[in-house]
């Protein structure tokens, strides 16, 4: 049985209008401006399109607000292994809940699919990263030093088991 100890996050009353869905490829000026805003070495507007058009191991979505972006991620699943590859949300929206609230909606959906684990990796010095990823179960399995190397920082190997034992 595939089972998660992951916490189930309802919108927020702050934000009782936050919804998920698939990226568009009507929803790149925005998902490209976020990157942009949310990291050194941001995905182009090509690599988000080849996420949505034809990578067939891609779930690109998008979390919205009233119907405005306001975070979105990228997830591939092969068989019974998924990685988690971009996430992100918007600046002025963060630490309320809205990240997590994307993270548990993915965990489920991913949990569905009947897939065994998460993999992802994140920079050492993203604490904020970190420490969502670690509330919602994952767990650190080592590091790649250097990995980083413009930002000459090493990369934190997770991953969440969504087997049960
Ligand atoms: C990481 C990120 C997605 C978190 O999104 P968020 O909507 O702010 O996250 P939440 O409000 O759901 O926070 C959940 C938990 O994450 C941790 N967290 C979030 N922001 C944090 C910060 N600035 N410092 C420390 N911990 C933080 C906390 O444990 C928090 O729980 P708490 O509020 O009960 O303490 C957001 O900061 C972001 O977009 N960062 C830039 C892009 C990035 O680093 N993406 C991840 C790597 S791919």
């Amino acid at each position: 049985m595939l089972t998660s100890t992951a916490p189930v996050v309802e919108p927020t009353k702050r934000m009782p209008s936050l919804e998920i869905r698939r990226m568009l490829l009507s929803d790149l000026d925005r998902v490209v401006y976020l990157e942009k805003e949310s990291f050194p070495d941001p995905w182009s507007e090509q690599n988000f399109t080849y996420e949505i058009v034809e990578n067939q191991f891609s779930q690109p979505y998008v979390v919205t607000n009233n119907g405005h972006v306001i975070g979105y991620s990228v997830h591939w699943c092969f068989d019974i292994e998924a990685h988690l590859a971009n996430f992100a949300v918007d600046e002025s929206f963060r630490r309320q809940n809205v990240g997590s609230y994307l993270l548990g909606f993915l965990i489920s959906d991913i949990l569905r699919k009947n897939i065994h684990s998460i993999y992802l990796e994140i920079r050492a010095s993203n604490e904020a990263a970190r420490n969502l990823y670690k509330k919602h179960g994952f767990r650190e399995d080592g590091v790649r030093k250097h990995y980083y190397l413009k930002e000459k920082d090493d990369a934190i190997l997770m991953s969440l088991s969504l087997k049960e034992g």
